[in-house]
């Protein structure tokens, strides 16, 4: 079935989760747009959930299939819920007036020891994303590396700190190296997925 995505609803209540981000100028997006957006959302687990979109911005906005949209995103942090709980916080935001879904990667989570990598359960961020993007929403991946959210030595491995010479969130070459081999990392596994906008995937904005 082709649809166009859901509109922007602004109406309250808004659920208290519920966060407008402004995303102008943090993010990195593909070079153009053309045509209209069509979803194709219910073609099983695994997708693919849109027809393939460019994601772009002129002055004024952010362009999604050629079209300027407004985005309401919703803030989801999915290891502070279980995966049983998941779909149902997802619906909420929708129903709340979500177009998108934020998150932080939680590289502590991920990484709780240099080289060693963990992706289940709470922290199975595909999972995760293929759920948002079943409930045909948006996604906003936000890899840090820094969280800026409650969350424990802000997202950083501890192991981090051991690393000669490092020093945090600065113009450090092992820190950047560090971040780089992360942040590639989980490019990469959205990438195999197909999870991005242009595969037909509902990632449509990713922050560093
Ligand atoms: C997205 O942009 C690329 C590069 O300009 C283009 O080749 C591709 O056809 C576009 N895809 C869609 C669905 O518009």
């Amino acid at each position: 079935m082709a649809a166009s995505p859901p509109p922007s609803r602004f109406g309250p209540p808004f659920l208290p989760l519920l966060l407008l981000l402004l995303v102008v100028g943090y993010f990195t997006a593909s070079a153009s747009a053309a045509g209209e957006l069509s979803q194709v959302v219910g073609r099983g687990a695994d997708g693919p959930y849109f027809e393939p979109f460019n994601v772009s911005y002129d002055h004024r906005a952010v362009r999604i299939g050629g079209q300027r949209r407004m985005l309401v995103s919703a803030g989801v942090h999915y290891p502070r819920a279980t995966p049983e709980m998941w779909p149902s916080i997802i619906a909420k935001c929708k129903e709340g007036g979500a177009d998108v879904i934020e998150t932080y990667v939680f590289w502590n989570g991920h990484e709780p020891a240099k080289g060693q990598y963990y992706f289940e359960d709470r922290f199975d961020l595909v999972r995760f994303v293929k759920l948002v993007a079943a409930e045909g929403l948006f996604f906003l991946l936000r890899i840090g590396p820094y969280a800026c959210a409650e969350w424990n030595f802000g997202g950083f491995p501890v192991w981090l700190r051991d690393i000669p010479g490092i020093e945090f969130r600065t113009d450090n070459e092992p820190y950047k190296a560090e971040m780089q081999t992360f942040v590639t990392k989980i490019v990469d596994m959205m990438k195999a997925e197909k999870l991005y906008s242009w595969q037909g995937g509902p990632i449509i904005l990713q922050q560093v």
